[in-house]
């Protein structure tokens, strides 16, 4: 089976490219950033906005199955630009949909714990979805489009990722850390009335294509990991891990960032769903961490589009 990753410089699209089986015939896309993963995959430099490039990408490669992962996915920078973020984020899903429709390929849409509103967790599949922030309403947007598309799809609904992202595209709370406090020794405030069962992201591309193997058309998954825990927390315990100051993390609440746009204060999945039907159990912090330590990936994984 073709399947097509949309999105594949990021840190989600990089790493369902890098785990997947054999058994399928790789196509993806990149836009800006030309640093993908060094595998067996035919890449389309596409931008997700222009429906011609789209529509061209998809006929030439013929996808059977869909996995959209590129996004704008910073809350801070999709407020600020918003127009940007729903050009992105819901036309751009718009054009992935009626490209979908014309080469009826599966669609596999990414979307994000940023749909509710944490103040009602844990949230599972049947949680009504309330975001409180811009990117949180553009990617409720582009589920509800999925959804009333008429074609088959799958929705995979994922909290906070954390794993070795592309050099050049954004950190994420581990990476985030390693570079603050491992390079350059800067003391750091984390919230600790912020609360996800943070992902690691290989759990995360794991879920992806087992719902894709079992055919799960239709449904919607809330993937996450093991443990509800604080931003400040988790900080401390990527600092034990990785061998890190903790003395240099210093708890503060969600009032102290003035500046930053209003997070959900606790959107903690409940795994139910994920552990029953797909067969994946949720990883520990403990366990995701010293995985990625483990897995440090070596720079030549990436390959430069010339
Ligand atoms: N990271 C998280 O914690 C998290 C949590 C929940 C859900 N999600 C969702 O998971 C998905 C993947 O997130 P991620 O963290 O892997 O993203 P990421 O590392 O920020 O990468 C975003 C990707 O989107 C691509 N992209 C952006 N604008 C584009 C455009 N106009 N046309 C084509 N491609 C474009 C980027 O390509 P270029 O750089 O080449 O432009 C890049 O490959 C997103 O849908 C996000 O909403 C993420």
């Amino acid at each position: 089976m073709k399947v097509f990753v949309t999105g594949s410089t990021g840190l989600l699209g990089s790493t369902l490219l890098r785990l997947a089986s054999p058994k399928y015939i790789l196509g993806a896309s990149y836009n800006i950033n030309k640093l993908v993963p060094n595998i067996s995959c035919t890449y389309y430099h596409v931008d997700i906005t222009d429906q011609q490039l789209v529509q061209n990408a998809f006929r030439k490669f013929n996808p059977g199955v869909v996995i959209h992962t590129a996004a704008l996915a910073t809350p801070d920078y999709c407020d600020k630009h918003q127009d940007e973020a729903w050009l992105v984020n819901v036309e751009g899903t718009k054009n992935i949909i009626n490209a979908c429709k014309k080469q009826n390929s599966i669609l596999v849409y990414v979307t994000t714990n940023g749909v509710y509103n944490g103040k009602n967790p844990p949230y599972d599949e049947n949680s009504i979805p309330k975001p409180i922030d811009f990117y949180g309403k553009t990617k409720h947007e582009g589920e509800k489009l999925v959804q009333n598309s008429g074609i088959p799809f799958i929705i995979m609904r994922l909290i906070t990722m954390y794993g070795w992202n592309n050099p050049k595209e954004r950190q994420n709370p581990v990476t985030w850390l390693l570079y603050i406090l491992g390079k350059n020794k800067t003391p750091v405030n984390m919230v600790n009335d912020m609360y996800n069962n943070f992902l690691f992201v290989e759990s995360a591309a794991e879920a992806i294509w087992k719902a894709i193997n079992k055919r799960k058309i239709g449904e919607s998954f809330n993937i996450a990991g093991k443990d509800c825990i604080s931003r400040y927390d988790f900080s401390k315990e990527i600092a034990r891990v990785f061998g890190l100051d903790k003395s240099m993390i210093y708890p503060v609440t969600s009032d102290f960032f003035k500046n930053f746009v209003p997070r959900p204060k606790n959107t903690c999945f409940d795994t139910g769903k994920m552990k029953k039907i797909l067969n994946v159990n949720p990883l520990s912090i403990k366990n995701g961490l010293t995985l990625m330590k483990k897995n440090n990936l070596a720079h030549d994984i990436w390959r430069e589009i010339v």
